[in-house]
């Protein structure tokens, strides 16, 4: 059965919610499911924008129906080809022989890699701040390269004032009857997954979403229509202040993250003590995860979040505990920088992973060690409180 609701009176959202895949991209968990939107403008001209996932065609196409009704598109604007958006495409040729494909040189590169349909007769080849006409929409074209693949550019409704800005703004988090970010009891309440979608799918590209940005300032915006979770038409404000905050490596709050590993429960003793003592001291936030039991997506949220972080973990085969070290590694792909790092080691015999931590996180940008790693010879011991004391008083003086 359809399934769409209006935006405005002359934009109609389409997407469709999944709720049975559990790993988005094969790899970040999404227990609340996640969506894919689609939007249609009904004008003289009539223009979708994106497909969706192969994953709700079923539902997608029904809806692109439903919404169309008696008319025919005129424009498939692809603002992205990864193929959580672009799965559609050529079925959608296929329903609407007229229908003209709307796209960048590159997304056009992108199309014939993942599709052998013809599309030479149907392309409109566009570039930064051209318009399509839609009759009363007049739309402009924002190229967003890198956020977060290279074809990837935002719609701007100017008549509307709508921007349809692809992955930016978007959110892990099947939509449950809700369309815009208004409807939630607290819109807050979409801020850990909007994080987590961002610090792992776009935190790499910071630099890139800074130059969206900067371009996206120059727009009157009323609504963001992103390709996934929420449409907003409201605290704005806030959301463009969460991603200034995001894309400059900037911590969201004063506050400490700790990470660690630990076999048999003595580093992770100490991590939790540790956060006892900064709690005490009056840190508030602090959060405490073991990086073999949390998926290392939500991690990676966590570090957005903190402005200092604590990485524990026990020496394994003389290196480092593998489960710590593709944390840090991944840390390290997405770019992560400017925070205040403290390390706690552990080795029975031959501690080493403070040292390698302290390496992986030299190489990085701006991340500053407070004190030499925190020892531990298997577990820790009355003798060391006085130290532990001296490592929580440095992080408490960060905050
Ligand atoms: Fe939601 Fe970059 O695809």
């Amino acid at each position: 059965m359809q399934n769409i609701r209006p935006v405005t009176d002359s934009v109609i959202w389409v997407g469709a919610s999944d709720r049975r895949l559990a790993l988005f991209e094969n790899m970040f968990p999404v227990p609340d499911g996640v969506s894919y939107n689609s939007y249609v403008i009904l004008d003289e001209k009539v223009a979708i924008l994106d497909t969706a996932d192969s994953s709700v065609t079923a539902q997608y196409l029904e809806n692109v129906a439903a919404a169309l009704g008696d008319r025919q598109p005129d424009y498939l604007i692809v603002n992205h080809m990864e193929p959580d958006h672009c799965a559609n495409i050529e079925e959608l040729c296929r329903r609407y022989p007229g229908m003209k494909l709307v796209g960048n040189s590159k997304t056009f590169g992108l199309m014939a890699q993942f599709y052998d349909f013809p599309m030479e007769e149907r392309m409109i080849t566009v570039k930064e701040r051209d318009i399509l006409d839609l009759g009363h929409h007049k739309l402009t074209f924002v190229m967003a390269p890198m956020v977060h693949w290279p074809e990837a550019m935002m719609t701007y409704d100017t008549t509307e004032k709508i921007l349809f800005s692809a992955d930016a703004f978007g959110s892990f988090g099947a939509l449950d009857g809700v369309l815009f970010s208004d409807e939630h009891l607290d819109f807050k309440a979409l801020h850990g997954e909007m994080r987590r979608y961002y610090s792992n799918i776009v935190g790499k590209y910071g630099m890139q979403v800074q130059a969206v940005l900067k371009k996206a300032s120059a727009l009157d915006i009323a609504v963001i229509c992103p390709l996934h979770g929420a449409v907003w038409r409201k605290d704005l404000g806030w959301l463009l202040d969460l991603y200034q905050k995001w894309s400059t490596y900037a911590p969201e709050e004063q506050t400490v993250a700790i990470f660690y590993g630990s076999m048999y429960g003595n580093t992770a003793s100490v991590a939790d003590l540790l956060a006892a003592k900064l709690v005490a001291g009056g840190a508030r936030g602090v959060t405490v995860r073991d990086v073999s039991k949390t998926d290392v997506s939500y991690l990676v949220s966590d570090v957005f979040r903190a402005s200092t972080l604590v990485f524990a973990a026990p020496t394994y085969n003389n290196g480092l505990y593998p489960k710590m070290a593709n944390f840090i590694e991944d840390l390290a792909a997405l770019n992560v920088q400017n925070r205040r790092c403290a390390l706690i080691e552990n080795g029975s015999w031959a501690p080493q992973s403070g040292k390698i931590m302290a390496g992986k996180l030299a190489e990085m940008k701006d991340m500053e060690l407070l004190a030499e790693p925190f020892t531990l010879r298997s577990a820790m011991k009355e003798s060391q409180m006085e130290a532990l004391d001296k490592l929580a008083k440095a992080i408490l003086a960060t905050l």
